[in-house]
């Protein structure tokens, strides 16, 4: 296992759409390798999800892990560490909720987005098993994040009030405590 460099914005790899993965790729040792790497490199990022274009793999490959518990966006529910293939997004309720998001590859920064609050999951597991998650609010937000590299899309895309685009350590000292629900 090895932890891999992790890109950042102006890497032509994070603005590619990502190439599905078959399934007989999958579940394969040099795709089990992969994973493990990619869970290596966001344990050591200190991360929450870290799709495979990230890590220069241009691949419909993403890993999520919500240690859920108290945040500042209120109780979490946990996502145990879940390994996505080829994920579909569906909206099931188009309401939107705005989050502080932050990315491995836009290091420093933060920046308020709105996404839908509802959504499902359809994807293959790393065994390359059909499945299916439902998602609310947070966790919904953290999928559609995940997903967005996989098309070649950033979060700062998706900001409306670009006052609302910060430094970190800015926000940390100005505006967290104030964003609490
Ligand atoms: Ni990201």
């Amino acid at each position: 296992m090895s932890i891999h460099p992790i890109i950042k914005m102006g890497h032509p790899t994070l603005r590619q759409v990502a190439k599905p993965v078959a399934r007989n790729e999958i579940d394969t040792p040099a795709m089990n390798a992969l994973i493990a790497d990619m869970i290596e490199t966001l344990h050591d990022a200190g991360g929450i999800g870290l799709a495979a274009p990230q890590i220069n793999q241009p691949l419909q490959l993403a890993i999520i892990e919500v240690p859920g518990g108290p945040s500042r966006y209120g109780e979490i529910e946990p996502i145990p560490l879940t390994v996505f293939f080829n994920p579909v997004l569906t909206v099931l309720n188009s309401e939107e909720a705005g989050y502080w998001e932050g990315c491995l590859s836009v290091p420093g920064l933060r920046g308020f987005v709105y996404r839908p609050q509802h959504v499902r999951v359809d994807y293959m597991d790393a065994s390359g098993n059909a499945a299916s998650l439902e998602l609310m609010g947070f966790l919904a937000t953290v999928v559609q994040h995940e997903f967005d590299h996989l098309a070649g899309k950033l979060y700062v895309d998706h900001i409306r009030d670009m006052t609302q685009l910060v430094f970190e350590e800015e926000w940390l000292a100005h505006q967290a405590q104030e964003d609490q629900p």
